[in-house]
């Protein structure tokens, strides 16, 4: 860490610098512009890429009449990446890579084993060469800068799941990772199910930054009730983090073993209904019917006794 009164210096440097170049870089260099993300999370001992662009009035210019610098702010020759490799810092040597190609527009650049005290700023410069041979005109852009935040620890993977776990029915668990690597993307490992249920995925949030997502899908058993299942994060470096849920598979439930019964139960009491019905009917008519031949009987005997 550097002394306040140096800091200062330090700031009050890179305003003049910033000044000067808003002042000076469009009288000789036209309408130069770079888009740098400001700022970036980098996992320490893991790698960062961090997305740059630039535009020239000219349009694309071919690669080789393009130099691009990545440089420690405000210090032009403290140079991080350099296509002459003898001018890079001892400290950043073989670490650095323009993984875009200056011909597209494209100076994003590569920072692998981050170490704690990358954090920059790094700041973007082009050099243009003129089509006649002759010196190199120098345009650069100071007030385009990288913070890098470092995390010392990589973040924890996150497990989600829409539905519950059903015996018997495929079970989709979604395991979500987020990082800033997307050269070197951190590879997800379950703990369980077949490389061919998983499907990956990984897409930019925003200028950046990304998220690795690998999707789980198995049909769960019974015997899978309250049993764990972990998904591993293993990042470019080789440092892990993981994430492990303890699965609930409800059971589809049979209920033959009520159903059966009741309806058996039912259709019985139904047939021995109708039945009782039936002979109750008959009973009856035939009871009307011994009635009203009994009472003519009755009135035919009555009849004759008066006689
Ligand atoms: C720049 O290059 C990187 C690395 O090749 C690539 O991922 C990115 O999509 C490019 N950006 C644009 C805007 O083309």
């Amino acid at each position: 860490r550097k002394p306040q009164s140096t800091m200062d210096k330090d700031r009050k440097m890179m305003m003049f610098g910033l000044l000067l170049a808003a002042f000076v870089s469009p009288v000789i260099a036209g309408e130069w512009r770079a888009s740098v993300v400001r700022s970036l999370d980098a996992l320490v001992s893991s790698c960062v890429v961090i997305p740059c662009s630039f535009t020239h009035p000219e349009g694309n210019l071919p690669t080789s009449r393009l130099r691009g610098i990545w440089h420690i702010s405000n210090q032009r020759d403290q140079c991080i990446y350099h296509e002459d490799n003898t001018l890079v810092l001892d400290n950043f040597k073989g670490r650095t890579k323009l993984l875009g190609h200056l011909g597209q527009s494209n100076c994003t650049l590569e920072i692998i084993e981050i170490k704690d005290h990358d954090s920059g700023p790094f700041c973007f410069r082009i050099e243009l060469r003129p089509k006649e041979t002759g010196t190199l005109e120098k345009f650069s852009f100071v007030e385009q800068c990288v913070d890098l935040k470092m995390l010392p620890d990589p973040p924890k993977p996150k497990l989600t799941h829409l539905k519950s776990a059903v015996q018997g029915l495929p079970f989709v668990l979604t395991c979500t990772v987020l990082h800033t690597c997307p050269s070197r993307a951190p590879k997800l490992t379950w703990s369980r199910g077949t490389a061919d249920g998983i499907t990956e995925v990984n897409r930019e949030i925003h200028a950046g930054n990304w998220e690795m997502q690998s999707i789980l899908t198995f049909i769960p058993e019974d015997e899978d009730d309250h049993s764990d299942v972990t998904c591993t994060s293993t990042f470019n470096g080789g440092r892990t983090s993981s994430k492990t849920l303890t699965l609930y598979v409800k059971r589809t439930e049979n209920y033959n073993h009520i159903i059966i019964p009741t309806v058996a139960a039912i259709g019985t009491a139904l047939i021995f209904a109708v039945f009782i019905i039936l002979i109750v009917k008959k009973y009856k008519s035939r009871i009307v019917e011994l009635q009203s031949q009994e009472g003519s009987m009755w009135n035919r005997l009555s009849r004759l006794s008066r006689r």
